[in-house]
């Protein structure tokens, strides 16, 4: 029996002897350190860490999160034992309680990164990040939600990226979003996909949420312009201006609906559905009152509609 217990201990602590992984630790950016750790082990790694440079031939004394690090940590090249998720934010200083030098912040990522907890899925298709773009001229739009009690968790960086080409996004002021603008030819067939990947953090905790499109897939139209009614039946509209041109070439299709008044254009139920091309309708109903609803879609790719725009008509009285 006791033979089984030493064998256990003996294999547990092998199990939880340092290991310095290289493998493992990434330099995601200046100054930050991600390592990978699974799911199901304890884990204890050894992480070097440099003050740089610079301060090679100082007295370099590290602080963890502020704090004094229990016995000093002394020297511009040192290695820190990181257990499981304690990472941190690592700061070298001139002397134990001098200036500070330089930082490296230890995240941990899980690996493989699929048990995520910071964003909320939006759908089961759209994944955690959703992306829109009002054309083909490569300009786009992301966003996604943070968990309720993960709701001030900070973005660290957002890449962008097709065919290993950077593309320039800018993060919105709180965190949610970002708006890129690619370098694109709107007549070029899209050979691959753009990549955005989303690194956000709680505490040590790092992770990573990547979303791939082509912009014909997510390429929307915004809000259709001047609908309105002429003569009680006749309902017309115009491309937004948004939309690529020439109209002849990035053509679009409308799907125009009729529901009974009151009820909303998204719901199961209508009077009339029908497809069509031309920006106008003439609804030949014998009906006083309803909703006239039209949303629209690039005819070549089918992709996504926009939001239902819609007209009511109480009798003579006919509101868009
Ligand atoms: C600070 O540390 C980073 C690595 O984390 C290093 O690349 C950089 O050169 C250092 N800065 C100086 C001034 O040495
Ligand atoms: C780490 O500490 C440095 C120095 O105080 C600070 O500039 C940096 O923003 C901190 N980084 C994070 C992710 O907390
Ligand atoms: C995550 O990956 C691990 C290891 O491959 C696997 O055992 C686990 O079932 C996965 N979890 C989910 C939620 O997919
Ligand atoms: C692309 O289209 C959007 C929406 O109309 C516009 O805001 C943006 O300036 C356009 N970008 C270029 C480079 O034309």
């Amino acid at each position: 029996m006791r033979a089984l217990f030493l064998v256990v201990l003996y294999a547990g602590l092998c199990y939880a002897s340092p290991v310095t992984d290289q493998e493992n630790i990434e330099t995601l950016m200046d100054n930050v350190l991600v390592l990978r750790v699974p799911h199901d082990k304890a884990t204890l790694v050894n992480v070097p860490l440099g003050c740089g440079e610079a301060y090679r031939n100082q007295p370099v004394v590290w602080k963890k999160d502020g704090e004094e690090i229990e016995p000093p940590l002394k020297g511009n090249q040192v290695n820190v034992l990181v257990e499981e998720m304690d990472g941190g934010n690592y700061t070298c200083h001139l002397g134990p309680d001098g200036e500070y030098l330089n930082h490296t912040v230890i995240f941990i990522q899980l690996d493989p990164d699929n048990r995520t907890v910071i964003l909320e899925e939006q759908s089961t298709e759209k994944g955690h990040i959703h992306c829109s773009a009002p054309n083909y001229n490569g300009s786009f739009h992301c966003s996604w939600k943070r968990s309720r009690v993960r709701s001030s968790a900070p973005v660290l960086l957002v890449k962008a990226e097709r065919n290993l080409e950077n593309i320039p996004c800018e993060l919105n002021a709180d965190g949610s979003g970002i708006q890129c603008q690619e370098a694109n030819c709107p007549y070029k067939e899209e050979q691959h996909r753009i990549f955005v990947t989303v690194y956000i953090y709680s505490a040590s905790l790092l992770e990573a949420y990547t979303r791939a499109f082509y912009l014909r897939d997510i390429a929307r139209p915004d809000a259709l312009l001047n609908i309105r009614n002429s003569n009680g039946k006749v309902f017309s509209w115009s491309y937004p201006d948004s939309w690529e041109k020439p109209c002849s070439y990035f053509v679009l299709q409308f799907q125009v609906k009729v529901v009974q008044k009151g009820r909303s254009c998204d719901g199961e139920h209508h009077i009339m559905l029908h497809t069509t091309e031309e920006t106008k309708y003439e609804v030949n109903l014998k009906l006083q009152k309803y909703a006239f609803c039209v949303r629209a879609q690039d005819k070549i790719t089918l992709g996504p509609f926009n939001h239902w725009n819609f007209c009511t008509v109480n009798k003579h009285e006919v509101v868009c």
